[in-house]
């Protein structure tokens, strides 16, 4: 008996749910800038797929780009009207260049089943994410245009060509200049060719190309980078191209792709800028204020529908990113784990106002998210002359738990010698989701319901992490259906 009452308990918040979605008005959709996001996969804790496209739908935020096709996440852009970039991570390359059946297997199970009516709105296909950055080493270079042609391809033969373009999100290091300015542009030396081959394949089939443009990298590998030119607010530096006058790196790193495109013999390519953002942590100059300096000076050229000088009006651009991901690489910088416009929980950072029109306000959050218990695990000071365990037991929990925050220049790079083993010690904590035994630390550590949090030093309280709860369910589900069946015969 109650297994069934356990089944219509289920039935009624999909209801619920369902019933809530439709209610909730989309705020500001009018006037908000065309806009796209990123949404990566990669935190310990994710919210539900649909709290989170709530979310985006809440915002005005009108494009969405994924960095896989994980078909819960898909389904649930499903009657949204959102436009969808879904993509095939660099690993799976190999298997689509080599064998078309491949392709034409991913396109039905990951593209053409998602396309019925008010199905999800899929519009372009990203085959890799940066495969020709230069610290690949070359590793997709015999893969990429292989694989980008079988998917198209597959497309095409799905009868979804006219409406899906298959396409490669490459990084800025693609293309160079000759002569530090635009003009100079021109694709790198090592890739030139087959740079040439895939920008005209592009072309043939009216797909764009996507470029991620990073004005914080720019500062951030260039200890004389001239600060105010990563942003667009002019009165630093500016370089004077044959009378045509460049006030911020954004646009100069645009223009240069667009000298390196006529160059290629495809002056009309359409570009899409895939990832553009600020950082938040994990670097002196990774702080909120500067993140809202930068998204309100490129906000405020999106609305007035600016462009670059070669390229004026409206630009295609996906904001980097939408949410943290505390999973992320630290390779590039301590930063990686703090591209959201939101934290890890779906809560806005800082003021940002997606109108252009640079008002003090604050993005909508996360409705309905679920929250651990308010505890933390602490660093027990009682045990402060018992501490030889200490640093092997701190270093396992930063290499497990996410310490990005501890560095310098980070938001809690003020921490005393406690408050640093404190705050390793709870980030591991929550990423075991709390587990008792996971706060004990050779016995130097305590759990605490007094928030450990200081300043601007965030301890946080993580999240139920919906990926394992809907394993659960499902798993559960299963288990009492079989049961049910079994009831029957
Ligand atoms: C995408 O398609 C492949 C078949 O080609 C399938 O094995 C895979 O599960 C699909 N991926 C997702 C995330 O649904
Ligand atoms: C690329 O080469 C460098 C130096 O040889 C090496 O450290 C790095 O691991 C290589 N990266 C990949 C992705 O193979
Ligand atoms: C806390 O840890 C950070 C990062 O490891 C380090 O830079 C800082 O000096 C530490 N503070 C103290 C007081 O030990
Ligand atoms: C802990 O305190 C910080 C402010 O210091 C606050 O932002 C945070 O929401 C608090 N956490 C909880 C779980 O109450």
């Amino acid at each position: 008996m109650w297994c069934w009452r356990w089944m219509i308990s289920c039935v009624c918040i999909n209801l619920w749910v369902s019933a809530g979605i439709t209610i909730i008005k989309t705020s500001n959709a009018a006037e908000v800038v065309n806009l796209g996001v990123n949404w990566g996969g990669m935190a310990s804790h994710q919210m539900l797929p649909s709290t989170v496209v709530q979310m985006i739908k809440d915002n005005g935020i009108k494009k969405v780009k994924l960095f896989e096709s994980d078909s819960w996440t898909v389904s649930s852009l499903a009657g949204t009207g959102l436009e969808v970039m879904v993509a095939i991570p660099n690993d799976k390359l190999s298997r689509f260049s080599g064998k078309f059946d491949h392709a034409k297997d991913w396109v039905k199970n990951n593209v053409s089943k998602h396309m019925y009516d008010g199905g999800v709105n899929i519009k372009y296909v990203a085959v890799g994410n940066e495969p020709f950055l230069k610290s690949y080493n070359g590793s997709f270079m015999k893969t990429t245009f292989p694989a980008l042609q079988n998917i198209q391809k597959a497309l095409d033969e799905a009868g979804l060509g006219d409406k899906i373009k298959a396409t490669i999100p490459l990084n800025a290091d693609v293309y160079e200049s000759a002569n530090d300015k635009p003009s100079g542009g021109k694709f790198r030396d090592d890739i030139k060719d087959l740079m040439h081959q895939i920008v005209k394949f592009l072309h043939d089939n009216k797909a764009p190309f996507v470029v991620n443009i990073y004005p914080f990298l720019s500062l951030y590998q260039n200890q004389n980078f001239p600060f105010d030119f990563a942003f667009f607010d002019g009165g630093g530096k500016s370089i004077n191209d044959n009378g045509v006058q460049y006030t911020n790196v954004f646009d100069a790193n645009y223009d240069t792709l667009v000298y390196a495109l006529k160059k290629a013999g495809v002056p009309d390519l359409k570009i899409i800028v895939g990832e553009v953002g600020w950082p938040t942590d994990g670097d002196k100059n990774a702080t909120p204020d500067l993140a809202k300096k930068f998204y309100n000076g490129f906000l405020k050229r999106m609305a007035n529908k600016k462009g670059t000088p070669l390229r004026p009006g409206h630009l295609d651009v996906y904001l980097f990113s939408l949410i943290d991901e505390d999973q992320k690489s630290i390779a590039p910088g301590d930063f990686e784990r703090h591209w959201g416009i939101f934290r890890y929980d779906g809560q806005p950072k800082f003021p940002i106002d997606l109108t252009g029109q640079g008002h003090e306000k604050y993005l909508v959050g996360a409705k309905g998210v679920e929250y651990l218990t308010k505890q933390w695990c602490v660093f027990n000071k009682e045990k402060s002359n018992e501490m030889n365990t200490v640093p092997d037991d701190m270093n396992y929990a930063c290499s497990l738990g996410d310490c990005t925050a501890l560095g310098y220049g980070s938001s809690c790079n003020n921490l005393d010698v406690y408050g640093n083993i404190s705050y390793a010690f709870n980030m591991y904590f929550q990423m075991q989701d709390q587990d008792v035994q996971a706060c004990d630390f050779h016995g130097t550590a305590k759990l605490t319901t007094e928030n450990a949090s200081t300043g601007s030093c965030l301890f946080p309280v993580q999240i139920v992490n919906a990926g394992e709860r809907m394993e659960f369910m499902t798993l559960t589900s299963t288990v009492l259906l079989s049961l049910i069946v079994l009831a029957f015969l």
